[in-house]
């Protein structure tokens, strides 16, 4: 099948690439390089061993977009592409609206004037808001606490509205958990520009002695230790959770949430502990206070995932530890994204 997925150079788009090439997809990279690298593009050929084709540009940019869909023959569309960083988008709320909504609608737009009907859409369990129970199962009520979280919940409703529209139209929006690792060739991976948002890409800075120490945001949650827990999972299981995706829709028309995470929470403590059994290295952190806007625990009921898409995640803690410090440590030599 020929699959266009935007934001394509990017960190889960560019896993997912390799897991689509592998199972003998042809897929087209379409990216306005906001967050990514071109030379991810070149990664991507030497770990596949076949030249993917790169389209520099903005999902905003309709007309691009529909020639590309096009000249590709596409059939269907990963959409990856988007802003993603909570903080940011309480300071840019109209950037991330304009970027992730607007683009949205963009890709609509294209799809409908060439009629491609499959798409798989990027959500996020941050759809959940506070959890109201555990695990989060797609049945738990839907709410935003930020623009980010707010703009993955309209662009879901908007495609709820669109399959409802047409039965051609064959949508999942996945909401994936908290993605970590790399892939095992340390040549993609996730590269944050400047200082990480994150857990894990901090961690492996800190491992790498970049950085002095973790904050570790609140040790006073109601969790087993007192740090927060979540649902990491590796960005491989992830990626492969997107071609089962395809899998369910051809057979399945209409519009469908699922779930991708492991269904088992972890909390900071524990994945600093796992990094430093898997690295060797020591991560010194000191409890700070709790960050704004996070909760206690997240972690998701993935039955559906296993029975609709028949996908379920495979690989552990130290497969994440043990991909994400490989990247770091290949990224220092400089010859990564
Ligand atoms: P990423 O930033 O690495 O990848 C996104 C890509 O989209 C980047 O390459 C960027 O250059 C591109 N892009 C951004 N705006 C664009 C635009 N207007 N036109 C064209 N390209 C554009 O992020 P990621 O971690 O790979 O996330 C991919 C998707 O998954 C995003 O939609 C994100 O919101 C969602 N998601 C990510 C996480 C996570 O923790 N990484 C969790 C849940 C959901
Ligand atoms: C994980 C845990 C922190 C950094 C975010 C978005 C979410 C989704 C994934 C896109 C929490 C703690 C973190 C640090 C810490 N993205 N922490 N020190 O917050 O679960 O989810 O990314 O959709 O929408 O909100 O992930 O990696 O930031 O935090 O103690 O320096 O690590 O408090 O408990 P989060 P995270």
């Amino acid at each position: 099948m020929n699959i266009l997925l935007t934001g394509g150079t990017g960190y889960i788009g560019s896993h997912t690439a390799v897991v689509l090439a592998q199972a003998g997809h042809d897929v087209v990279l379409y990216d306005n390089l906001s967050n990514s690298d071109r030379r991810v593009v070149n990664h991507l050929a030497h770990i596949t061993g076949r030249p993917m084709t790169f389209v520099e540009g903005d999902i905003r940019d309709a007309e691009l977009l529909t020639r590309t869909l096009r000249a590709a023959g596409i059939e269907a569309v990963i959409h990856f592409a988007g802003l993603k960083a909570v903080g940011e988008s309480v300071d840019k709320p109209v950037e991330y609206y304009a970027n992730n909504v607007q683009g949205t609608i963009s890709l609509l737009q294209a799809m409908q004037a060439v009629s491609i009907g499959t798409l798989v859409f990027s959500s996020s369990a941050t759809v959940y808001g506070e959890p109201q129970y555990l695990p989060l199962d797609e049945k738990h009520p839907t709410s935003a606490t930020n623009p980010y979280g707010r703009s993955k919940l309209h662009i879901e409703e908007m495609l709820l509205d669109v399959a409802k529209s047409d039965q051609r139209w064959r949508i999942a929006c996945l909401r994936y958990f908290n993605p970590v690792g790399a892939h095992d060739s340390a040549l993609i991976g996730e590269s944050p520009r400047g200082i990480p948002n994150n857990l894990m890409p901090y961690i492996a800075q800190v491992a790498a002695g970049q950085r002095q120490a973790l904050q570790v945001f609140g040790d006073d949650y109601p969790t087993p230790d007192g740090t927060g827990v979540r649902d990491y999972i590796h960005v491989m299981d992830l990626a492969r959770g997107h071609l089962a995706a395809l899998g369910f829709l051809a057979h399945h028309a209409g519009w469908h949430a699922v779930n991708l995470g492991t269904g088992h929470g972890s909390s900071v403590l524990e994945m600093v502990r796992a990094f430093e059994h898997v690295s060797g290295q020591s991560v010194p952190y000191k409890i700070t206070p709790r960050r704004p806007g996070d909760v206690a625990a997240c972690y998701a009921k993935a039955d559906k995932a296993a029975r609709e898409l028949g996908w379920s995640a495979q690989l552990g803690l130290e497969d994440m530890c043990r991909s994400t410090w490989k990247f770091q440590r290949q990224s220092e030599s400089g010859s990564s994204r």
